[in-house]
């Protein structure tokens, strides 16, 4: 079998999930052990969010460290109120028109949900997915279930089943396998216990759909060094970080797709292996050389599904550096370029219409 003795692999239809297999998992979930499962973002590692030595054991699969808090998934309104108390308004404003879905809301945690799933903290993370088999899940175990992305600490988060194998062989018992992710990028957290609304992360659902119900939404991107004090849980840049180094351009199209070509002239010349993400019509600039392409489709909504099983992929081909042309910072752009920059360590190459690379 490819897969370790103590983790059971169950394809699931998505449409479709098998009762029996659901029931398992659900049992797996109640005895206190790890399923992984497909969310409409990414697949989660999941576990029962009312219980501090089952949520003790994602951050020991992970090798997360325990600063860092997870997001529990419910299955319907009813259950928010179990999580989480002094529910302002908005947050029903939110859930109505994006739940079920891809975005996470901050509120204040209730006593039910253990101090390890909050990192210590007096807030909660919570989001209702849409995912037939992520529901089909949380419905059949009847738990709030605690998640982060089912990927090592700081590697690309997984939008298929193999990529969960890869990272988490033998430390999670039971993965459902329902195919890719369609977003593929994680959701987007709203905190909603400040002052005012803040993004702490931008994702699945954009930041001007959510600016329709909060005109002045803030987000202020924060990337900070390994080396530093991070303000909030998740800010830290090196994140998403596949193996091989990745170099991020950042300007005028033409601009930068020259200096792209010219960066893996000398790379060539230093005899190194080049992958490139590109976007359908970027690839054939570099049609001419033996670079190792990850075709990223024509929209930031394919980049978006693509992009983390791109940089996965690249790796598997052995490449030493990923060069990809940054998107715009708008709509599904923002989630990209957020990853982007983890995956590059906060590193932009920018690039003038004049070629010259700063
Ligand atoms: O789409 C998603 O959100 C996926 C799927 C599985 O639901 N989950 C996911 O979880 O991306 P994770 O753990 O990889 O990222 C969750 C982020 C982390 O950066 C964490 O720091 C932040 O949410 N977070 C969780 N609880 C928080 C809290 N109480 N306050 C601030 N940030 C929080
Ligand atoms: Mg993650």
């Amino acid at each position: 079998m490819p897969y370790a003795a103590n983790t059971l692999i169950a394809h699931v239809d998505k449409d479709n999930p098998d009762p029996e297999i659901m029931a398992l998992a659900g049992e797996v979930l109640h005895e206190g052990g790890l399923v992984a499962f497909p969310t409409e973002t990414v697949y989660g590692l999941g576990a029962n969010a009312l219980s501090e030595s089952a949520v003790a054991k994602i951050f020991e699969a992970k090798g997360r460290p325990a600063t860092d808090p997870v997001i529990v998934h419910i299955y319907e309104m009813d259950d928010l109120e179990k999580i989480a108390v002094n529910i302002p308004e908005i947050a029903y404003t939110l859930a109505e028109k994006f739940w079920a879905g891809a975005l996470t809301l901050i509120l204040q945690k209730s006593d039910a949900i253990p101090l390890n799933v909050t990192a210590g903290g007096e807030t909660v993370a919570v989001r209702m997915p849409s995912h037939p088999v992520a529901q089909a899940l949380l419905r059949k175990s009847n738990l709030p279930i605690a998640a982060p992305s089912a990927n090592l600490f700081s590697r690309p988060s997984p939008t298929g089943a193999a990529h969960v194998l890869h990272d988490l062989e033998g430390k999670v018992d039971v993965i459902l396998d329902a195919g890719a992710t369609s977003i593929g990028v994680e959701s987007t957290i709203v905190d909603l216990t400040g002052e005012t609304p803040v993004v702490l992360r931008p994702g699945g659902v954009s930041i001007e759909d959510l600016r329709e119900f909060i005109p002045d939404l803030a987000y202020k991107a924060r990337y900070l060094a390994e080396n530093m004090t991070a303000p909030s849980p998740g800010t830290l840049v090196k994140h998403y970080s596949p193996d091989a180094q990745v170099m991020l351009f950042q300007g005028d199209e033409r601009a930068v797709l020259a200096a792209m070509h010219r960066m893996t002239e000398q790379f060539f010349a230093e005899e190194k292996r080049v992958g490139i993400l590109a976007m359908n019509g970027d690839a054939l600039e570099f049609a001419d050389m033996p670079v190792h392409v990850a075709l990223m489709g024509r929209t930031d909504t394919d980049m978006a599904a693509r992009l983390f099983a791109g940089l996965r992929a690249l790796d598997e081909d052995g490449v030493d550096v990923i060069l990809v042309r940054a998107p715009e910072q708008s709509g599904m752009g923002l989630a990209i370029w957020d990853r982007l920059l983890r995956a590059a360590e906060g590193h932009i190459i920018s690039v003038t219409a004049d070629e010259t690379a700063s």
